[in-house]
C-alpha cells in the first residue's frame, strides 16, 4: 500500500473493551498504511464495524448497520468514489462467509486475531480480488507493533494482557469468537506501557477475557497476573493500574494482596458471578457456588476494606426458578455492588445452553427489572457513602459546563468539578458535595490556577 495517499478510515466499535482497544490498534495500523481516522461513515473509503456477538441483539445490530452503511456506499458510489466496508470482530469469527451471503456490500470479515492481516487484504482488494474472509488463529501477536508515540487525548488508557477464554461457560460465545486462553509476553506488554505512559497516559486498564489468569512468559519463568501489576507500577509516569474482566476462579491470593502492598492498583474490582443459585451456577458450568464467591469477597475487603465491586448478572437463564432468582438478590445483598451490569439470557448459537428449554421472555424481564432495582439500591448507597470524602480523581476531559472538568475517583466513578483546564491530566483531590445515581460532584480542595 502506498503511504503517502491518506485516505478516510471510519471504525465502529461494539461490545466490550477489548473491542475498544483492538479498534485503536487497528486505528493506529491503518494510519500507518496511509488512512486517517474519520468522526462519521459518510464520506470513509474504508468503513469497519468491529462487531460483538455476545448477546442476540448486539450481533443483529451489526446487519441493521450494515444497511445503512450500503445506502452511504451507494450514495459515494453515485459521486464517483468508492467504499470499502468490512465486518471485524466477533460477528465476523462467529459468522464469517455468511455475513458476505447475507450482505454483499461487504469486502473484508477479518477474525478478532487477524487484525494484523488487514493491509495485505486491503491491498488483495485493491488488485481486484473478490472478498476477503480470515478468521483462523494465528499463532502471532496480531498487535506485535508498538503504537506510535502521539500524544493521547486522554489520560487513561486500555491496555490488551491477555486474550481469550478456556472456561466454557454454558452461555456464552467468547471461548469460540476469541480462541484459547493466550496471554501476551510481558516484555511487550511493559514496552507498551512505557509508550502509553511517554504519550501521556497516567492510568493503565490492562484487558483480558480472563485477565487474571495472566501467565505470560517474562524473566525467570512465567509471571502471574499481580507480577505484572507490580512491575507496571514501576514504569515511570503511570500513577493508576485497573484491570477487566476477572474469574473468581483465578483471583488468587497474590493478586489479592497486591492490592493492599500496590498503592497504583486502584481499588475496584469487576468479578462477574452471573447467578446467586448454586444449582444455577452449576448449570452455568462457571465451577464455583455462591458461598465461595462470597467468601472470596469478604478475604478480598479484609485485606482492601474500601473494595468497591462490581459484577454482571445474567436472569433468565434456562432452568432458573423464582427461588432461584431469590437467592441472586440475597448474594447482592450480600456483596452491595457500587454498580454491576445485568442482562437477561439470551440463547447463543453453538453455546450448550441455547437448546435448553427456555425462561419464558415475560419472566425474564420482570425478573431482571427486579434485579436492577435491587443493584440500584446498593449503588445509590454507595454514591451517597462517598459524600464529604475527599478523593484522588484524575482530569480526563472537560464537561458540558464551561470551566467544567471530569475525571475519575479511584473508585471508578465519573466525578465533575469546576477546574482550570490545567488539571487536565492531574490526580486531584477533590471534596465531594453531591451525588447521583452515576457520577458525582465536587470541589477542589486546594488551589491550583
Ligand atoms: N469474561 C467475563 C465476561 C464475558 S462477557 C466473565 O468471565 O464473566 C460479559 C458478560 O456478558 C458476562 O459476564 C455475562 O454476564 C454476559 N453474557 C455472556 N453471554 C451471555 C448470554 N448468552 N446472554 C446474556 N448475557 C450474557
Ligand atoms: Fe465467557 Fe465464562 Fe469465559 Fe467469561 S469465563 S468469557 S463468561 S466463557
Ligand atoms: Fe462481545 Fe466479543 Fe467482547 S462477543 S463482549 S466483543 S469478546
Amino acid at each position: 500500500m502506498n503511504a503517502p495517499v491518506s485516505k478516510k478510515l471510519f471504525i465502529r466499535t461494539y461490545g466490550c473493551q477489548m473491542n475498544v482497544y483492538d479498534s485503536e490498534r487497528m486505528s493506529e495500523a491503518l494510519t500507518g498504511a496511509g488512512y486517517e481516522a474519520v468522526d462519521t461513515p459518510e464520506d470513509a473509503d474504508l468503513v469497519l464495524l468491529n462487531t460483538c456477538h455476545i448477546r442476540e441483539k448486539a450481533a443483529e445490530k451489526v446487519y441493521s448497520e450494515l444497511g445503512r452503511i450500503r445506502k452511504m456506499a451507494d450514495e459515494k458510489a453515485e459521486r464517483g468514489g468508492q467504499m470499502r466496508v468490512g465486518v471485524t470482530g466477533c460477528v465476523a469469527q462467529a459468522e464469517g462467509e455468511e455475513i458476505v451471503r447475507r450482505q454483499p456490500l461487504v469486502d473484508l470479515v477479518v477474525g478478532p486475531q487477524a487484525y494484523h492481516r488487514l493491509p495485505a487484504m486491503l491491498d488483495a482488494l485493491e488488485s481486484g480480488k473478490g472478498a476477503q474472509v480470515v478468521t483462523d488463529f494465528p499463532a502471532e501477536d496480531k498487535f506485535d507493533a508498538l503504537p506510535p508515540r502521539i500524544r493521547r487525548a486522554s489520560p487513561s488508557a486500555f491496555l490488551s494482557v491477555q486474550e481469550g477464554c478456556d472456561k466454557f461457560c454454558a452461555f456464552c460465545v467468547v471461548p469460540y469468537t476469541r480462541g484459547a486462553e493466550f496471554s501476551r509476553p510481558v516484555e511487550k506488554v511493559l514496552a507498551e506501557a512505557r509508550r502509553l505512559a511517554a504519550s501521556g497516559v497516567r492510568e493503565v486498564t490492562l484487558l483480558g477475557q480472563n485477565v487474571n489468569a495472566y501467565h505470560g512468559e517474562g524473566e525467570g519463568g512465567t509471571w502471574s497476573l499481580a507480577r505484572l501489576i507490580r512491575a507496571v507500577a514501576q514504569v515511570e509516569g503511570i500513577d493508576r493500574i485497573r484491570y477487566t474482566t476477572s474469574h473468581p476462579n483465578d483471583m488468587d491470593d497474590d493478586l489479592i494482596a497486591a492490592h493492599a502492598d500496590t498503592d497504583e492498583l486502584m481499588p475496584y474490582l469487576h468479578l462477574p458471578v452471573q447467578s446467586g443459585s448454586d444449582r444455577v451456577l452449576k448449570a452455568m458450568n462457571r465451577k464455583h457456588t455462591a458461598e465461595s464467591y462470597v467468601r472470596l469477597i469478604d478475604r478480598i475487603r479484609e485485606t482492601r476494606p474500601d473494595m468497591a465491586m462490581s459484577g454482571d448478572f445474567i436472569v433468565g437463564f434456562p432452568g432458573e426458578t423464582e427461588a432461584d432468582f431469590e437467592e441472586t438478590l440475597a448474594l447482592i445483598d450480600a456483596v452491595r455492588y457500587s454498580q454491576a451490569f445485568s442482562f437477561k439470557y439470551s440463547p447463543r448459537p453453538g453455546t450448550p445452553a441455547s437448546t435448553a428449554e427456555q425462561v419464558p421472555e415475560p419472566v425474564k424481564e420482570e425478573r431482571l427489572s427486579r434485579l436492577q432495582d435491587r443493584l440500584r439500591v446498593h449503588q445509590v448507597r454507595f454514591q451517597d457513602s462517598c459524600l464529604g470524602r475527599v478523593m484522588p480523581i484524575l482530569f480526563e476531559k472537560t464537561g458540558r459546563e464551561p470551566g467544567q472538568l471530569i475525571g475519575r475517583s479511584p473508585y471508578l466513578q465519573p466525578v465533575h468539578a469546576y477546574a482550570p483546564d490545567t488539571a487536565l491530566r492531574q490526580i486531584i483531590p477533590v471534596r465531594i458535595d453531591a451525588s447521583f445515581p452515576n457520577s458525582l460532584s465536587g470541589t477542589l480542595i486546594e488551589d491550583i490556577s
